[in-house]
């Protein structure tokens, strides 16, 4: 895998900046690689940013993986997206000298179920993720307590895409692989709202 594989944008540190912090940013459905740099930006704004475009089109939108419907996944699918991410991800860690213990996935909605899905298989070494309104990406996968990684869950209360019970079926998966999961819900719907932001730059510094 080489990282002309995925459209994408990698932006060092802001000049001046000596932050080995990397976040990788991983947009919703219908988003594409320069989606989320705001947002990035928010959370951080010394970080580098790694920002890859999903590769499947749905009727022209972007997305991580395929969906047979709205929140049914084309499961074969999440698990060669998520071996194919992870590869890409691999690359740039080499091409862009990523400092991989200091690597931040950012993922929101379709791009947070991606992350998760890499993580639920073990196929990408993420230290640390930020998953804003996830759902369970995979409801038959074989968990592995390996995972060394610490994930802030944002979900949203009245989320009528990623409900509740979804979010906190998906915190329980990866606590049980060995992450450590805080879990917040907003006051919120599907949408972000600035209360993410603060959550997510809390807890970063933490
Ligand atoms: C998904 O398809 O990953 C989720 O339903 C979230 C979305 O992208 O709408």
């Amino acid at each position: 895998m080489s990282t002309t594989e995925f459209t994408h944008r990698y932006l060092p540190a802001p000049d001046g900046q000596k932050t080995q912090r990397t976040l990788l940013l991983l947009h919703g459905t219908g988003g594409d690689e320069n989606d989320l740099i705001d947002l990035g930006r928010a959370i951080d704004p010394d970080a580098a940013i790694l920002s890859p475009r999903g590769r499947v089109l749905e009727n022209g939108a972007p997305r991580f993986f395929r969906r047979l419907a709205e929140g049914v996944f084309d499961e074969a699918d999440v698990i060669a997206r998520a071996h194919e991410l992870a590869g890409f991800i691999k690359s740039a860690v080499t091409e862009y000298e990523i400092d991989p213990v200091h690597l931040v996935a950012v993922g929101y909605s379709n791009g947070a179920n991606i992350a998760a899905a890499m993580m639920l298989l073990g196929v990408a070494d993420l230290p640390r993720a930020i998953l804003l309104r996830a759902m369970v990406p995979l409801a038959k996968v074989d968990l592995k307590p390996a995972l060394k990684t610490t994930v802030l869950m944002a979900e949203g209360q009245f989320d009528p895409i990623a409900n509740p019970d979804n979010g906190r079926q998906l915190a329980e998966m990866l606590r049980a692989t060995g992450a450590t999961v805080d879990l917040i819900f907003q006051p919120a719907g599907h949408e972000l709202t600035g209360n993410d932001v603060m959550a997510a730059r809390r807890w970063l510094a933490s």
